[in-house]
């Protein structure tokens, strides 16, 4: 087992002193299933790279937020190579035709540079395409760590593609690698599982949805971005941004060889986390990303920074410049200002970064840009309609159903009969579609309430039921005496990154409350439970007769009633170890001590 340096509590101790590394071990590259850089693409980058001046070169090094342009000219005017929407960042309209229209804007832009290299627009599309009105919202990558199939995985990665490729957009910050150590940390739900295990198994498989089986293979794929690298979710007391504390062997085992994976199945870029190890920054960490990364793993495309990461490295912005891209970054996203970024990069070529450096990066990014077939005639794009399609959601219901975890179920209170005479179904997260979806839906942080197209859980159960069962819906629990039946639906409300991390993952009274009112009325009480991560149940865990952790299932909460009612058996398995009590944490299978409420890989079925 790795040695890990664990807080045993969340005490406020002192973070423990780091481990002398004085060498990183590297992974052992796989038989890549990608046979690129292609001949045509290297030779394709290098001629472009001979006729580029340094202010072309950096221009494709930048990558402002739209929101930081003034229109589409700042494209041509500042030579961009790249431009993201970040989280809620979109068009004043939000609808799929104001998004194509928008980029298409930037695109023409790029085109019309003397170089004409085309432009790469990125997006967070990390469950479905996420920031649009009307596409389908799929389970948080928590919910399909549950179902632990990579076919799965790929195809609603393959599914989101065809969404983010409609609108124009060649590039989404997806799929989050991390082990997530601790699960106080505010992104939990955006990873797979606690085990690198889990992120080597499901990572190359969403790779392989967005991209295609082979980058640029599909006309309908688009680049993936494997992150945070490395270490996000290992940081002390789950802490975003944080701090890692690890050995060499920790680092390989827990947050490197998942990476490995990724390169394998030849994903074309890498984002590095905002995250230290061991104290230093990771977008300073030279010696992971050129020597590790790029060197001994074999990785041919691109380093991304995190969005304005580079400016939260030690001293002044010259030196956080030049720290960063001598560590090995290519391409900067969302600088403070991204003019600073140029003339600050200008200014230190050739002599405090060589000009091999920035060769280096250009190269790699025109040679990404050359395998998507970015620069061949244009490829025919799916049709708008595919955005929220019928079988998208089909889809993504499947995708619900497949993540639940079944973690109780008292003398055999599920699946409960289609037929049940009189049914309550309760709790605050009941008929909330933007609750059900997290954070990372339309807005940044998420929200609740209608904030997106699709179906609720409570109006997937008045699907599911037959024409004679009596159904309440009664927010705080408070039903009818005489309720058979009740379905109580509590958890998180939406939250991303630091906004998320928590001290304290006790249930909120006001859901133990419900939880309490339902049994009250004498009714079986089956509690779900919509969270980013496991929460601590307290009595709950006694009084519901049936539970299930439905994560942040997304827009189609029919997959939810789908199981309550037995039209599908559960066959979700915890992806996490859940503890008992916050003094548990943090909590891993392999610990020495391990005492879980339930362990990682529990999940009941029906007969
Ligand atoms: C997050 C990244 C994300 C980026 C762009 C950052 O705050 O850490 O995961 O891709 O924003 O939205």
């Amino acid at each position: 087992m790795p040695v890990e340096t664990k807080p045993p509590i969340a005490s406020g101790l002192p973070e423990p002193a780091a481990p002398n590394v004085t060498e990183w071990l590297a992974p052992e590259p796989g038989p890549s299933a990608v046979k690129w850089p292609s001949p045509r693409c290297v030779e394709l980058a290098h001629s472009k790279l001979a006729t580029l001046s340094l202010a072309e070169k950096i221009g494709q090094m930048t990558q402002p937020d739209r929101g930081q342009l003034t229109g589409t000219g700042d494209v041509e005017k500042y030579l961009l190579g790249s431009v993201l929407s970040g989280g809620g960042s979109g068009p004043t309209r939000n609808e799929p035709a104001a998004w194509l229209e928008m980029v298409d804007g930037y695109a023409k832009s790029a085109r019309a540079t003397k170089s004409a290299i085309p432009l790469l627009y990125g997006i967070d599309a990390v469950h479905g395409h996420n920031n649009v009105q009307g596409a389908t919202i799929f389970p948080h990558n928590i919910g399909l760590g549950c179902t632990r199939s990579p076919e799965l995985v790929e195809r609603v990665a393959r599914a989101t593609a065809e969404e983010v490729a409609a609108t124009g957009i060649d590039w989404t910050f997806s799929p989050v690698l991390a082990a997530v150590r601790d699960e106080r940390w505010g992104r939990t739900y955006e990873a797979f599982g606690e085990t690198s295990e889990l992120a080597e198994l499901l990572g190359p498989a969403a790779i392989r949805g967005f991209q295609g089986p082979k980058l640029g293979g599909s006309p309908t794929g688009i680049l993936a971005c494997a992150k945070h690298f490395i270490g996000d979710g290992g940081t002390w007391l789950g802490k975003d941004r944080g701090n890692a504390i690890v050995d060499a062997q920790a680092a390989l085992t827990l947050h490197l060889r998942q990476y490995q994976a990724a390169v394998d199945a030849g994903v074309g870029s890498v984002m590095v986390s905002y995250s230290s190890l061991n104290g230093t920054k990771m977008h300073a960490q030279r010696g992971l990303i050129t020597d590790i990364l790029k060197g001994k793993m074999g990785f041919a495309g691109f380093v991304v920074s995190d969005y304005a990461a580079i400016e939260q490295l030690p001293g002044n912005y010259t030196e956080q410049v030049k720290s960063a891209i001598g560590a090995g970054v290519d391409m900067v996203m969302g600088a403070k200002t991204f003019q600073g970024f140029q003339s600050t990069l200008a200014a230190l070529v050739p002599k405090d970064i060589p000009m091999s450096r920035i060769d280096d990066a250009v190269s790699r990014i025109l040679t990404v840009k050359c395998e998507m077939g970015l620069f061949d005639a244009p490829r025919a794009r799916p049709p708008l309609s595919v955005i929220g399609s019928p079988e998208h959601r089909t889809l993504a219901r499947e995708a619900v159903r497949r993540s639940l975890v079944l973690l109780v179920n008292r003398n055999d209170t599920l699946p409960i009969s289609s037929n049940v005479s009189r049914l309550l179904v309760a709790g605050r997260n009941a008929d909330d579609i933007g609750n059900q979806s997290g954070g990372w839906t339309i807005e940044w942080q998420g929200g609740s309430g209608p904030i997106t197209t699709g179906t609720t859980i409570l109006q997937g159960i008045r699907r599911a039921v037959g024409p004679t069962t009596q159904l309440t819906h009664v927010r705080d629990g408070h039903g009818p005496a005489g309720t058979e039946v009740a379905v109580v639906v509590i958890g998180e409300r939406p939250y991303a990154e630091g906004n998320g991390d928590r001290s304290d993952l006790s249930l909120d009274p006001e859901d133990v409350a419900a939880v309490k009112n339902a049994k009250a009325t004498g009714a079986k009480v089956v509690v779900v439970l919509i969270s980013g991560r496991p929460m601590i149940l307290g009595e709950v865990a006694d009084l519901a007769d049936g539970l299930i952790a439905a994560w942040l299932p997304g827009s189609e909460g029919a997959g939810v009633a789908d199981v309550l009612f037995g039209s599908e058996k559960p066959t979700g398995k915890l992806g996490f170890s859940w503890p008992k009590q916050m003094a548990d944490l943090p909590i891993n299978i392999g610990d020495s001590h391990y005492e879980p409420l339930f362990a990682f890989g529990h999940g009941l079925t029906y007969p």
